[in-house]
């Protein structure tokens, strides 16, 4: 049983066409979360690791996908495979956490899995007639390589990565971005109480930047001349430059430099799940993992040339999530404001908010997309 149904997708719809909101429930709906799972996330590219966690083989990191737990492996043969994390007895999760092992083995029976999928051993299956080894590999999941990201889905149909990735891989290459020089050096991670498209809609408009952000405004230049959204499928782009003054911009640590013709400021978000952050010597990276209607685990990950000092990484990083737990109090206040349902659907400002007009469309036609089939 969905909340969705053609009248109510057909009422969404209209809301959009008068630049009103998707209406509140969407954003806090068991129901509807649990359709979106589905129907966005289980059918689009994730970012599930970076190649450094994947360097050599054996290495292993687990995520999840919509609600079907993965892990992503490098092989004997040194090829990235995702696999459906669920064992093929009786669907005990396989493997943990992240690591590196020469086999995957179940810790409920002991069944044991090569690094690509295949049942190597299974306690006591000589015993049994007709057990066949070869029909239960764990289950193959898509994955993709872009730069040092490894993306995964469950979607036999979802378009290639590159195509996804639309313009993003070639405005890198105009940066002159050099992925391999940059070196992890922070992770911060912390739940937020909030929907993930509140979380997503907040970075996608700079309207509530110089009331919310004094820190950034004082760094970045908020004129609406200068600071530029477009959207192009699944990309939606920021771009601006730093204030000339210095003052702000001597604030921002790394996220100063220059090259000509390059925007200072960049940020690109990928539906559904994938932010980065260029800037020279700097890659801001923000992913998430939606957990209930009302909650999403924020994965964030500092990447800076090799050998900066930790001062320098940590100030980079402390200005960076200064930003966050600003937005944080944002999206919390908006999830509580949304769950009374007091305001069915907000009014959206075109002129400032096209890109929650974007996402919102590509929101409602992925959870339409399939209208009829399940749920209803
Ligand atoms: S569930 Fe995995 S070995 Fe039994
Ligand atoms: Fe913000």
């Amino acid at each position: 049983m969905t909340t969705i149904d053609e009248d109510s997708i057909a009422a969404a719809a209209a809301a959009l066409t008068r630049e009103w909101t998707l209406p509140a429930t969407w954003y806090t709906d068991h129901a509807h979360f649990e359709l979106e799972r589905d129907r966005v996330f289980a059918r689009s590219w994730q970012y599930v690791a970076h190649t450094a966690e994947l360097a050599s083989p054996g290495d292993y990191v687990t995520a999840g996908i919509g609600r079907v737990p993965i892990v992503v492996t490098r092989d004997a043969a040194g090829r990235i495979r995702g696999l459906v994390n669920v064992c093929r007895h009786r669907s005990h999760e396989v493997a943990e956490g992240s690591g590196n092992r020469r086999t995957l083995q179940c810790r409920y029976h002991g069944w044991t899995y090569n690094l690509d999928g295949t049942l190597r051993a299974a306690p006591r299956a000589d015993l049994e007639a007709s057990f066949e080894r070869s029909e239960l590999c764990l289950l193959p999941v898509r994955v993709a390589v872009w730069e040092p990201f490894v993306f995964a889905t469950l979607a036999d149909d979802a378009p290639p990565l590159l195509e996804v990735l639309g313009s993003v891989p070639q405005l890198m290459d105009d940066y002159g971005f050099q992925f391999a020089a940059l070196e992890h050096r922070k992770r911060i991670e912390y739940t937020i109480e909030a929907n993930w498209k509140v979380y997503v809609e907040n970075s996608l408009e700079c309207y509530h930047c110089p009331i919310a952000h004094p820190a950034l405004t004082h760094a970045v230049e908020m004129d609406t001349e200068i600071y530029r959204l477009s959207a192009d499928r699944f990309v939606m782009t920021h771009e601006s430059r730093l204030r000339a003054s210095g003052q702000g911009a001597a604030s921002a640590g790394p996220l100063l430099g220059r090259r000509h013709g390059v925007p200072e400021f960049q940020f690109y978000y990928l539906w559904p799940s994938f932010m980065i952050a260029p800037s020279p010597g700097r890659l801001w990276l923000g992913t998430f993992r939606p957990v209930d209607a009302n909650r999403t685990l924020v994965i964030t990950d500092f990447y800076f040339e090799a050998g900066l000092p930790s001062e320098t990484v940590d100030a980079s990083a402390a200005f960076s999530d200064q930003v966050l737990q600003e937005d944080r109090a944002l999206v919390e206040s908006v999830q509580r404001g949304l769950r009374s349902n007091a305001v069915p659907h907000g009014r959206l400002l075109p002129e400032s908010e096209q890109l929650l007009r974007h996402f919102q469309e590509l929101v409602l036609r992925a959870v339409s997309e399939y209208a009829g089939t399940s749920g209803g």
